[in-house]
This record gives C-alpha cells, sequence and structure tokens, in this order.
C-alpha cells in the first residue's frame, strides 16, 4: 500500500512515516518545507533503511499535487499539511486561512479525480473550545477560539459535507491533544523555528541552555496545584494512531472521528518535574501571569478510539521526558 503523507517531513508526520515504512507500507510525501528540513527525509530513511519518495511542493499548487497523483498510485493519504501556531494565526489569520483551507480543497479535489477514497485528517483538541467537562468525548459540541482552532474547525466541517456528497469516501477526523515526545533514536524530535510556544519544546531549551528558564503561565487555576493540565501524548503513539484509523477506513466507515489522547491530565508542575528527573533538574521557573485563552484543563476520553481502533497510547510520562531531552541533545 502507498500512503500520502502531506506536511510528511514536520513533526508528526515524520514519526508517522517510521511507523508506516516499518509496517511495510510505501511512503510518497508531499511537503513545501516551510516548517521542517529536508535533512528529515535521510533521519527517516537511515532508522527505517527504507526509500520514501519526496515531492518538494506546496499543496496549494492543483497542478503540481496532481503530478504526484499521476506518478503514483496513492491508496490513502494522511494530511498533516499545514500552518499550527495559534498566536501567529491570530495576527495572520489570511495566512492561517489561505494555507490550511485551500490545501485541504485542492487535496481532495485531486483525491476524487483520481479515485483514491481514504483520507486521515490531522484535527485538534481546540476544536471543542472552553469543554463543559471532562474528559471530553468525540460528541461535544464544537467551537474555536482563534482563527488556527476556525481552520480546523472549517476543514472538519468541509470533509463532512465532501462525504455526504461523496459517499465512497472514507475520513477519519484524528483529535490530537498535546504530542509531545521524540523517537528514540534521537533522529527525529520537535524543533521549532525561533522562541517555542508550546511547553515541552520549552522546557527543553531551558534543559540544554538555550533558554534561561521556563515561565509557567498561571498557577491560580482551579487544579491539584494551581498550573494548567493537559493531555499529553507520545509521539510515537499518536503516529501509531494512524496506522489503526488507515486499518479503520479499509473498513468503509464513512467520516469517523476520534479523540486521540492518553485520557489523563499532567499539570504544568508534573511536567516540570519529571522532565527534571530525567534531565538531572536543570529546568528552572517562574511563575507568570495566565497566558490569554489558555484554559484551566483540557483531556480526552480516548475510549471510543480503543474501542473501534483498537489503540491505546503506551508510552508514560517518563518516555515523553526521557525522549525528549535525548533528542534535544543530540540536535544542536
Ligand atoms: P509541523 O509544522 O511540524 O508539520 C507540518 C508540515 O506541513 C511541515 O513540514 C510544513 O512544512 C508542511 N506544510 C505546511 N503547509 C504546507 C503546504 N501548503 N504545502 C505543503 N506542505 C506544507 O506540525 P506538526 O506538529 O507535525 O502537526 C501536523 C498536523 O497536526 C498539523 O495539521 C497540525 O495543525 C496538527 N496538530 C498538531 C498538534 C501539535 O501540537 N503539534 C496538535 C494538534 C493538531
Ligand atoms: C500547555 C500548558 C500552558 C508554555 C496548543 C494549542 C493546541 C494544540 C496543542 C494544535 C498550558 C503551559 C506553555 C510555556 C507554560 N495545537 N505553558 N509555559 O496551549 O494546551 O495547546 O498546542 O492543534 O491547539 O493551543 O499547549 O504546550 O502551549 O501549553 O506554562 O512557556 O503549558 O499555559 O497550560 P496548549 P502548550
Amino acid at each position: 500500500m502507498n500512503i500520502l503523507l502531506t506536511g510528511g517531513l514536520g513533526y508528526i508526520g515524520s514519526h508517522t512515516a517510521v511507523e508506516l515504512l516499518d509496517a511495510g507500507f510505501d511512503v510518497v510525501v508531499v511537503d513545501n518545507l516551510s516548517n521542517s528540513d529536508i535533512k528529515v527525509k535521510d533521519k527517516i530513511e537511515k532508522i527505517t533503511n527504507k526509500k520514501i519518495k519526496f515531492y518538494e511542493y506546496d499543496l496549494r499548487d492543483l497542478e503540481k499535487l496532481k503530478l504526484v497523483f499521476n506518478e503514483n498510485k496513492i491508496d490513502a493519504v494522511i494530511h498533516f499539511a499545514g500552518l499550527k501556531a495559534v498566536g501567529e494565526s491570530v495576527e495572520k489569520p489570511l495566512e492561517y486561512y489561505e494555507n490550511n483551507l485551500f490545501s485541504t480543497i485542492n487535496l481532495i479535489k485531486v483525491m476524487k479525480e483520481y479515485g483514491v477514497k481514504n483520507l486521515v485528517f490531522s484535527s485538534s483538541a481546540t476544536v471543542y473550545g472552553r469543554a463543559k467537562s471532562m474528559p471530553i468525548y468525540e460528541d461535544f459540541p464544537t467551537s474555536a477560539t482563534n482563527p488556527y482552532g476556525r481552520t480546523k474547525l472549517f476543514i472538519e466541517e468541509i470533509l463532512k459535507d465532501f462525504e455526504l456528497a461523496n459517499p465512497e469516501f472514507n475520513i477519519a477526523l484524528l483529535r490530537y491533544f498535546n504530542p509531545v515526545g521524540a523517537h528514540k533514536s534521537g533522529l527525529l524530535g520537535e524543533d521549532p523555528k525561533g522562541i517555542p510556544n508550546n511547553l515541552m519544546p520549552y522546557i527543553a531549551r531551558v534543559s540544554v541552555g538555550k533558554l534561561k528558564e521556563l515561565s509557567i503561565f498561571g498557577n491560580d487555576y482551579n487544579t491539584k496545584d494551581g498550573t494548567g493540565v493537559r493531555d499529553y501524548i507520545h509521539v510515537v503513539d499518536l503516529a501509531q494512531g494512524h496506522l489503526a484509523a488507515l486499518r479503520k477506513l479499509e473498513q468503509n466507515p464513512g467520516l469517523v472521528i476520534y479523540n486521540l489522547g492518553t485520557g489523563v491530565g499532567y499539570s504544568v508542575l508534573d511536567m516540570v518535574n519529571a522532565y527534571n528527573k530525567c534531565c538531572g533538574g536543570k529546568v528552572k521557573y517562574k511563575f507568570a501571569p495566565r497566558r490569554p485563552g489558555d484554559i484551566d484543563v483540557c483531556y480526552a476520553s480516548p475510549e471510543k478510539a480503543y474501542k473501534e481502533l483498537g489503540w491505546k497510547a503506551t508510552h508514560s510520562l517518563e518516555d515523553m521526558c526521557e525522549s525528549t531531552y535525548n533528542f534535544q541533545k543530540n540536535n544542536q
């Protein structure tokens, strides 16, 4: 089976490429390298000892995208490509709408034209907005609080309409919670350009002295220690969730929605303490005001994915921290 990964050299895409290759799939990647590095291709090939086919194309270029489908018999697509920084999306909303929506519309147009009918889409827990209770189930109402989140919400709606009009399509909307961690080889991980916005990459840079200290945004939330609680999931578990979703699509289920999380919430202080155990206490922190737009608690019910996909996360918090630290030390 030949799987097309859009955005396949990015953080989650690269880990999924490794899992797919290890499981015997062939992988074709389209990525414009706007937030990734061509060196990731060699690293994926080194880890798996297999080749991938790579196109440095932008998904907004419809003709280029058709070339990919012309040259390869694609069996299914996993659509990771997109811009993902919440703060930047507030400053540049049109770039986010243009990149994320146009890319997706082009992709499904070409899939239809070439008769490729199975699609996995990278959605996000952000589509739950401020959920009324925890854990979050897939049938909770959706909303968005920023342009990035709205692109995910709009794409979900577009894909639902598209599947209704084209019932031969099978689409899995995977709502990721907070992906963290890195490949055990130390070759692949999250390496954001500039100062990280997300907690784990920030902690990682403090642990190697690239940043001075972590600011913990808020210690007066209604949580056990006052700091924000999230459902952190190891990126390799997340990657394996995509293989489970692909198998599900083989059963012609139409459009399906799954949370990919662990069901366990950790606070910011839990994360710092666990990380400090791995790195020998190098992460210093101070408390700072709440970050605008943040919620106090967010964690998934992963039950539906377990029941229907037979998938659940297996990596521990220690795995998440150790692999992150290992990757950070290797990639200075
Ligand atoms: P990433 O930025 O590392 O990977 C995205 C990849 O897409 C990058 O390699 C980038 O170069 C590429 N890309 C962007 N626009 C493109 C375009 N127009 N044409 C071709 N390539 C393009 O991000 P990631 O963390 O791997 O996330 C993958 C997907 O998962 C994204 O859609 C993201 O919104 C979603 N997601 C991520 C998280 C997270 O916290 N990392 C959480 C929930 C959902
Ligand atoms: C986690 C916790 C912060 C940085 C974001 C997006 C979401 C999804 C995942 C894509 C919070 C605290 C953080 C720091 C801190 N992405 N924090 N100091 O906000 O849960 O989710 O990424 O879909 O859409 O919104 O993740 O890692 O930014 O924050 O104290 O320097 O860490 O306040 O409690 P978040 P995060």
